[in-house]
């Protein structure tokens, strides 16, 4: 057995250690401590291959959500880890490095999302999960990449939504539903908006923003028969020319049908699919679309972590309990969550007064 005692001191010390040994240390500790191993389909392949569980934002919170685990080691970013200790506050939940965020998530704050919900009096939020904690728990339901058109379309068709943070898949599900859109950086008079608007915050992915057309027409040009698949949160002009547009985890549904795939999103889940389907051709559409956020995340550093149970995601109960209900709501849609009962409404029904929020 590897008692911690034994343990180098630091993430440092760790990274000198040969990756078998730390493969041995992080499945001796996981035991120990009936640890589970959650990783993003954007981590390392070395880290992929020691999770117990790998998938998109939608799969990894519904793990979350029914683990019978005690410690959850998230392999991600850090809305995935806060969104795993919302659903299982009982649990420890884990971060290798702190440090790893997700841009997008910081375009919008709770407070200036309040200052937007106070010029649409009554319109619901929508917050894509990609999404802090606080942000959560201003919001009426959240969404994933795989949700978010299914999410807009359980409300009434006149209904305008606020959709934070992201534009891009914001303007997807607006047109996938039919609903006209515009960004709060567009939106001169609240008032005088045409009803059923998504109202998107200006947010966007760094990764994915940031594929363009030249590289989608150079990667069709030496693959013709390619099929293209591509993540919502590129820009609109890219998902116009998709045969698919779609979460990083029904892309891997999507590899396994066809024998040539261009890929439309992040380093990580084209790194999956070439493990998985040796055989395919399986071509990123842009060499650098790489999440460096993501891949902060170390095998040196998830043994560490393990080791000292170090970084512990901590939330305040009262935006614990606010963010929950959304996330709650986005998984009954979802199909991967039971509705609360009685006894458990009226605990959120009591955080949401503690609090006093002033939510629906
Ligand atoms: P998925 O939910 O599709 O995995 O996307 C998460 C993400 O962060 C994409 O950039
Ligand atoms: Fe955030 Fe983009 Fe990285 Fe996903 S790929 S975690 S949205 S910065």
């Amino acid at each position: 057995m590897i008692r911690v005692l034994d343990a180098p001191t630091s993430a440092l010390e760790y990274s000198r250690l040969a990756p078998a040994e730390l493969v041995e240390r992080i499945e001796a500790r996981k035991r120990e401590l009936n640890a589970v191993i959650l990783g993003h389909n954007y981590q390392r392949v070395e880290i992929q291959a020691v999770s117990d569980f790998l998938g998109d934002s939608l799969g990894l919170s519904q793990e979350a959500a029914k683990t019978d685990a005690d410690v959850i080691v998230f392999c991600g970013v850090h809305f995935m880890a806060e969104t795993a200790k919302v659903l299982s506050p009982e649990k420890t939940v884990l971060m290798p490095d702190a440090r790893a965020g997700c841009p997008m998530a910081d375009f919008v704050t709770a407070d200036s999302l309040r200052l937007l919900k106070a010029n649409f009096p009554g319109a619901p939020v929508i917050s894509y999960v990609n999404s802090t904690a606080e942000v959560k728990a201003e919001s009426d339901i959240c969404c994933t990449s795989s949700n978010a058109v299914e999410v807009a379309a359980s409300f009434p068709v006149d209904q305008t939504l606020l959709f934070v943070p992201d534009r891009n898949l914001a303007r997807y599900t607006a047109e996938k539903t039919g609903r006209p859109f515009l960004t709060t950086s567009e939106l001169m008079d609240p008032s005088a908006i045409a009803p059923g608007t998504i109202v998107a915050w200006d947010g966007y992915c760094y990764v994915h923003d940031d594929l363009v057309l030249d590289e989608l027409a150079a990667a069709r040009s030496r693959y013709p028969n390619a099929k293209v698949v591509i993540h919502p949160e590129a820009r609109r002009e890219l998902l116009e020319q998709a045969d698919y547009v779609t979460s990083t985890s029904a892309m891997v549904q999507i590899a396994g049908k066809h024998d040539e795939l261009i890929i439309g999103t992040e380093r990580g889940l084209i790194d999956r699919l070439r493990a998985e389907f040796p055989e395919k051709t399986l071509i990123p559409l842009s060499g650098a679309a790489i999440c460096g956020n993501m891949k902060l995340n170390t095998l040196a550093k998830l043994a560490w972590s393990l080791d000292t149970m170090k970084h512990e995601v901590v939330l305040d109960e009262g935006i614990r309990l606010r963010a929950e209900r959304a996330l709650r709501r986005m998984l009954e849609i979802a199909g991967g969550w039971r509705a609360p009962t009685a006894e458990e409404e009226a605990i959120e029904t009591d955080g949401l007064r503690a609090t006093d929020c002033g939510c629906a």
